[in-house]
């Protein structure tokens, strides 16, 4: 397969050119011949003239690229080799949404060949890509798994709005069906990971690894959360208490906050869904959920609180949210808690504006039903500065205390301006 691919005697197909798909495509395209497959037509025109719709990638990246995108299947049929890196997101009871994950599957069995091989690099439960995906490769194919084609999954690990850590430099898993296939798929993707890969011994054991990395974290944010709520009640600063602990050489440094987007506020979901098939419940991971989930509203509920012990007006009260992405220093507002602080201010029936310079208002307008602020417009009673975007740290007191009426109150998510106020009134988790 590897000798076909950079001969280009064959084709490699990525279905779903999004965060994930994208820059493995493109980082393809430099060897073999790619097929980048999408969707979303509008996305592909954008492509076709070097745009990525996330905002990721420069021009430059596409630059010398043997790709062809495209949203025909009698295209992606010129492929031999398959990755699919399409959305696995959660619905609105928290249960895995395969339906992206099953439709892309089937358009990969229409035009599935003898001797082909599907690598799965969306984010799923363990089991999830022999259980559900290779019954459909197989129906519709017509072709048998192991004997006709091949399947492999191999995780992403890339970090939007992170310069440092890339696709090339850091290693990537990978993982077949059998040994043969394994070590092909490894040379596959040894081609663009300079950093190498590691061999998973199976395919679970891939899918599983991805889903510990985020839940892990979730886990263990959601113990600096509620250790959070613990110090505010005890009037200690959070930030405070991690610097000092954070003295001792095997104090691992987590910070509270809210965790949205697509991976870890999601992932761990994906475990617990398995692990109930299961017949276990696990506490802890839900219980990082639940905690995690809740810091939208416990943030808003602290604001009105500290508005209310300053004699402001509920009714009347301003509120100027700072940052609506997922994280610092991205345009993604795939599950946002910053719409939890939002609605729950709301539910108090206080005036919020919000501001983002790096979101895109009309998706904020079609996901959140929010009206993005092009700009504040003083005087507020409260600023929340939930995501620090690059934007907002330059920020000094005297910038904030512009955009407050007097008395008025800073909250400050990530602590990261608590050594800079002085003088207003401060609360940070
Ligand atoms: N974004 C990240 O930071 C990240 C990191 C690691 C893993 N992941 C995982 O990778 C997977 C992809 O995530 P993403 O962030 O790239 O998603 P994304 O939403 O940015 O992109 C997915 C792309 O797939 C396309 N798509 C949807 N259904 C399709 C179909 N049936 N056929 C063809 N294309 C289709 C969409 O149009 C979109 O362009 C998910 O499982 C995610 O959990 C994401």
């Amino acid at each position: 397969m590897y000798n076909q691919l950079i001969s280009k005697d064959i084709k490699l197909a990525v279905v779903g050119l999004g965060y994930v798909g994208l820059p493995l495509a493109l980082e393809f395209a430099r060897h073999f011949s790619v097929i980048g497959y999408d969707i979303k037509e509008k996305n592909l025109t954008m492509l076709r003239n070097a745009v990525d719709p996330s905002g990721e990638l420069k021009a430059d990246s596409f630059k010398n690229r043997d790709i062809l995108y495209t949203s025909k299947l009698s295209d992606l049929e010129t492929a031999n080799f398959f990755i699919v890196a399409v959305p696995t997101p959660i619905d609105r009871y928290n249960k895995p949404d395969l339906h992206p994950l099953l439709s892309a599957t089937t358009a990969v069995a229409k035009v599935l060949h003898k001797g082909d091989y599907v690598i799965y690099e969306s984010t799923v439960y363990p089991g999830c890509t022999t259980e559900e995906c290779v019954p459909i490769l197989e129906k519709l194919s017509g072709l048998k798994y192991m004997e006709d084609f091949k399947v492999g999954y191999s995780p992403e690990r890339i970090n939007p709005g992170d310069a440092e850590h890339s696709l090339q430099n850091t290693i990537k898993i990978v993982s077949a069906c059998d040994d043969a296939s394994l070590d092909e798929v490894a040379k596959i993707y040894e081609t663009v990971v300079a950093a190498g890969v590691h061999r998973a011994p199976d395919i679970r054991v891939a899918e599983a690894a991805k889903i510990i990395e985020n839940t892990q974290r979730d886990v263990n944010i959601a113990l600096m959360n509620e250790l959070s709520i613990i110090f505010n009640r005890l009037g200690i600063n959070t930030y405070d208490v991690i610097k000092a602990a954070g003295t001792k050489w095997n104090f691992v440094q987590y910070t509270p906050g809210l965790v949205g987007g697509h991976c870890i506020g999601v992932d761990p979901y994906y475990m617990v869904h398995k692990a109930a098939e299961l017949k276990y419940h696990p506490q802890m991971i839900a219980s990082g959920r639940f905690v995690n989930d809740s810091m939208g509203g416990y943030i808003a509920k602290q604001t009105v609180k500290k508005l209310l012990a300053n004699d402001m007006p509920m009714e009347k009260a301003r509120v100027l949210i700072m940052g609506i992405t997922y994280k610092e220093n991205v345009s993604d507002i795939r599950n946002s808690k910053v719409a939890d602080i939002v609605a729950e201010l709301l539910s108090y029936r206080v005036l919020v504006d919000v501001v983002d310079p790096n979101a895109e208002p009309q998706a904020v307008q079609e996901e959140y039903n929010i009206t993005l602020a092009p700009a504040p417009t003083p005087k507020y009673h409260a600023v929340i500065i939930a995501v620090p975007h690059r934007e907002y740290l330059t920020l000094t007191e005297a910038d904030l205390q512009k955009l407050l009426v007097p008395n008025g109150l800073v909250v400050d998510i990530r602590g990261l301006f608590r050594t800079k106020i002085t003088h207003l009134q401060y609360w940070s988790l």
